[in-house]
């Protein structure tokens, strides 16, 4: 008898990437990823974007309805506030390479053609697409990442990641066999679904002005 391995045990970006090549290999590549299911649905990869010599990396979720639209990150609602925040944090924009832990949209519908709605990626998800993070931190080389709350500090920094415990605070960790300085903070979307938006939109600008600093 042939063992059948379940499809799911096999979630892993590893064999699409490419063996060589800077960001716009690793780009070219990632828009054939099926390293996991969420490419089917969605409408392409989104791939991180911004300054390749960056010293700031911004680590996301997923990309959003929009960034599944346009195939850039952060180009929605949740990234017109993240720029806000960064401005007046002082973190030039031309500074920073903005990317997410998973790469493509994952979304349910409550009734075909009504609108997507976002769903959060599983951590197997995340564990599949974790290689093209690996990949663009190895290239980039920042000197600070940004946790952009709790998916991405799961992705980073494992399951037991709080972000209501670290905000704010720079963290010094190994992620990917190599030492990494972090700043985690939350995502700016939960900025905008807060109670309170503008004390939790001060913050994340309070937060961002702890990356800031690191980098000076
Ligand atoms: N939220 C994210 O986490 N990433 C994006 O690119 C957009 C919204
Ligand atoms: Fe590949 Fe990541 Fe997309 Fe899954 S989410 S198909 S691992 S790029």
């Amino acid at each position: 008898m042939v063992a059948t391995k379940a499809p799911e045990d096999a979630y892993t970006a590893e064999p699409f990437l490419p063996s060589h090549g800077g960001l716009p290999a690793l780009r070219r590549a990632a828009a054939d990823c099926r390293g996991c299911p969420l490419h089917r649905d969605a409408t392409q990869t989104v791939f991180g974007a911004g300054n390749a010599h960056a010293r700031v990396m911004l680590v996301g979720e997923q990309p959003g309805d929009q960034e599944d639209r346009q195939g850039k990150p952060f180009v929605g609602p949740a990234g017109k506030l993240l720029d806000r925040a960064l401005a007046e944090a002082g973190i030039d924009p031309d500074d920073t390479y903005v990317t997410n832990a998973v790469k493509h949209f994952k979304f349910t519908r409550s009734e075909p053609r009504k609108r997507r709605i976002h769903k959060a990626p599983t951590l197997r998800e995340m564990t599949a697409c974790g290689p093209w993070l690996a990949a663009e931190l190895a290239v980039v080389e920042p000197e600070l990442i940004v946790v952009l709350g709790a998916t991405a500090g799961k992705a980073l920094l494992g399951s037991s990641f709080r972000v209501t415990q670290v905000r704010g605070t720079v963290l010094e960790e190994e992620i990917h066999g190599r030492p990494e300085r972090l700043v985690p903070t939350v995502h700016p979307s939960s900025v905008l679904r807060a109670d309170d938006r503008e004390a939790a939109y001060r913050g994340l600008v309070s937060d961002l002005k702890v990356a800031a600093r690191a980098i000076q």
